[in-house]
């Protein structure tokens, strides 16, 4: 298949536009001009410049396509610059679709997210679920995915406490640590997008997507430590401290949390993925086995 892939040039894109064409598809990227550069297979892919919010250029990226996996979300707003859950989740997914339907595309993919529900939410989850109802409204023949935390090289949640094991030996964890969360391995999630073309009974499908099970953020703090071969300290710190700051200073692009993020965080992001690994066919792989796969 001719298969249109929007960020492409991010952790997860690359890992799909390589599964894709691994498995012998034509692979087309639009791409923000200027990110061309983090392309991994640009000399094996065609690329279109464009930004996914500018409807003349992914109709024309998606001209003669017959799928298309649409991945770009991000995971903080910046209003100033235009940047918002709302323009970006919501608004650039009915453009993709709007185009994929009019270009008579036969399969859609669409990347969504653990937790994606209508109010009471946070605006993350609500556009994810918003953007996910439009796509389930088009008529177009598609699947969503809807996973927790995405671990692998170049991720950039897991491999920023990697660093902050490496580097310091302590690390903070806010409140108990007993949130859980349900990491699972790039490679698998681009597996599945890929496979999802080729297998019928994962057409009009959303796919809660986690790893084999749920852990806390204690225990992957202690999983990273442990595979880096570091002793470390954790120090269990109070919420309001964080709760304050991703208050003051969450809209500085600087500050690494966000109180959106911190809520989602407390919430704990967890599902039961059965369905997902049977329906693909795919071995769960344990969080252990996962970084020894990517930390050595
Ligand atoms: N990583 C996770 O743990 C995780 C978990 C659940 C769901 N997801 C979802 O998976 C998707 C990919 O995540 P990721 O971790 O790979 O994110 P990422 O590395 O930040 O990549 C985001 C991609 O979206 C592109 N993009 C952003 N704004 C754009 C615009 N206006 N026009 C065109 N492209 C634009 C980026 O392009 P540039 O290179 O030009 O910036 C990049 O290719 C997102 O929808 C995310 O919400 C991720």
């Amino acid at each position: 298949m001719l298969v249109l892939v929007t960020g492409a040039t991010g952790f997860v894109g690359n890992w799909v536009v390589a599964e894709l064409l691994a498995r012998g598809h034509g692979v087309r990227c639009l791409v923000r001009p200027g990110s061309e550069g983090k392309l991994k297979a640009a000399d094996r892919v065609a690329v279109f410049l464009g930004d996914v919010l500018d409807e003349a250029a992914v109709n024309q990226a998606v001209q003669g396509c017959e799928a298309v996996v649409h991945l770009v979300g991000i995971i903080r707003e910046f209003p100033r610059r235009g940047i918002t859950f709302e323009r970006l989740h919501v608004e650039a997914t009915k453009n993709v679709v709007d185009a994929a339907r009019a270009a008579g595309v036969q399969r859609y993919l669409q990347m969504s997210a653990l937790g994606a529900r209508p109010e009471p939410a946070d605006p993350y989850h609500i556009t994810n679920f918003r953007a996910d109802e439009y796509v389930m409204a088009s008529g177009l023949t598609y699947t969503i995915f809807r996973p927790s935390v995405i671990y692998g090289p170049e991720d950039q949640a897991l491999n920023l406490l990697v660093r902050q094991i490496k580097a310091f030996r302590v690390v903070p964890v806010i409140g108990k640590g007993l949130y859980q969360l349900q990491p699972v391995a790039v490679w698998a999630v681009a597996q599945a997008f890929a496979l999802a073309l080729e297998l019928p009974h994962t057409e009009n499908r959303i796919y809660e997507v986690g790893g084999p099970e749920p852990l806390s953020f204690n225990a992957i703090i202690d999983s990273l430590a442990f595979e880096v071969r570091r002793r470390i300290l954790k120090i269990r710190l109070p919420v309001w401290p964080f709760r304050l700051a991703a208050f003051l200073l969450g809209r500085f692009a600087w500050f690494s949390l966000t109180s959106g993020q911190l809520r989602m965080l407390l919430e704990g992001n967890t599902c039961d993925p059965a369905p997902f690994y049977h329906d693909f066919g795919l071995t769960p792989i344990s969080f252990k086995d996962g970084l020894i796969r990517y930390l050595t």
